[in-house]
């Protein structure tokens, strides 16, 4: 049913657009209404447009030049620590829902889709993909496509949208169809330009979260998060990349997994081959790993990258309240005396 057609999901694409230009209209015609507000929000629609002109621009590299970027090591850890982030929360879902669960799910800033094969491997049964860059949505979809001919995958949809000023359940193919796990990945320090971004971001997790589930997020240092209980949302799992990284090399599967990945670079370099670092101080942990394990050469990573990423991002998980909200405690009171009422002049 949620299996879409190449054109239907083009004209979706079509319309989200449209429907960004004109939540845009509607905001500069308020614009004009009060001097002050405009001041600020043009600012606010500069920095957005900023990150969106900034992402439509990169271009899609192949893999083999991604695989000579400096920073080759530290995205494929990263990569690998989403996907061991990932596979926790869909196999938490897959524990608590009785029967064998058909798991919807939003990548929130999904970029290009680097984390399509990731949810493939979930086997989940449909994907919202939604960016603020056209661009990227448009190569995502490609590389959905492309995985589309190589095997059995999710039906998906794809919209561009603004997640920290737009609604986005409007946007969606069924916007009353409620999620079992909303992902934002590296994008959600994004919204913390302004309050009302803030909230529009957590709003719209909230707006398309069932109950009991999740929003799993990497931020830069989530001890500063003061999440929305007016939202019913919770934080339950704050994890720093260090302890993720603890954690998940534990087991062996996993750790064959940041082999795979080829998460961490070979010290000494592999003839032929560079380090990250030129500075030799970079590595200075590594004589004491290898006197330990008594080996010549080890998997590591420098020090800067390791500290850059594992002691400041964290992986975080808010949980939507599995508790009846205010309105909806009023409406079964209100369901529950109409009820006894009727009782009574039955009786
Ligand atoms: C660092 S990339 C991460 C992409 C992807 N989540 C990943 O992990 O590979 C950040 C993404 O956030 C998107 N983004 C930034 N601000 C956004 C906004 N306000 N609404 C939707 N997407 C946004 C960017 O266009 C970009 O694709």
């Amino acid at each position: 049913m949620m299996q879409e057609s190449h054109s239907s999901s083009s004209a979706i694409q079509e319309r989200n657009i449209s429907t960004l230009k004109k939540d845009k209209e509607t905001d500069e015609s308020v614009e004009e209404k009060d001097d002050f507000k405009s001041d600020i929000r043009l600012k606010i629609d500069g920095l957005s447009q900023v990150v969106a002109t900034h992402y439509n621009k990169l271009e899609e590299k192949g893999l083999k030049e991604r695989n000579m970027s400096r920073i080759v090591y530290m995205r494929n850890f990263n990569n690998w620590i989403k996907s061991i982030f990932l596979s926790k929360f869909i196999g938490q879902i897959r524990e608590e829902s009785a029967d064998d669960i058909k798991i919807i799910a939003l990548d929130m800033c999904c970029g290009k889709g680097g984390d399509l094969m990731k949810w493939q491997k979930a086997n989940i049964r449909h994907l919202i993909c939604a960016d603020i860059a056209e661009t990227s949505i448009s190569q995502c979809k490609e590389r959905y496509e492309h995985l589309k001919k190589r095997g059995r995958i999710f039906s998906a949809e794809f919209v561009v949208a603004d997640c920290t000023k737009t609604k986005l359940k409007q946007h969606l193919e069924v916007p009353e169809k409620k999620l079992d796990i909303v992902s934002c990945q590296f994008a959600f320090h994004y919204c913390f330009e302004s309050l009302s971004q803030a909230e529009t971001m957590i709003r719209n997790v909230s707006d398309v979260l069932r109950k009991g589930g999740y929003f799993i997020a990497t931020i830069p240092d989530a001890n500063k998060i003061l999440i929305c209980k007016k939202y019913d949302l919770e934080l339950v799992y704050n994890k720093s990349f260090e302890e993720l990284y603890e954690i998940g090399v534990k087991d062996r599967e996993n750790r064959s997994l940041l082999f795979r990945m080829k998460a961490l670079e070979m010290y000494p370099a592999v003839h032929g081959s560079n380090l990250s670092s030129s500075n030799e101080e970079e590595y200075c942990h590594v004589g004491e790993d290898s006197k330990e394990r008594n080996t010549s050469s080890v998997k590591t990573m420098s020090k800067s990258e390791w500290e850059a990423i594992c002691k400041f991002i964290y992986g975080i998980c808010i949980q939507k309240s599995n508790m009846m909200t205010t309105s909806e405690l009023a409406r079964s009171t209100s369901r529950t005396n109409d009820i006894s009422l009727l009782f009574s002049s039955i009786s």
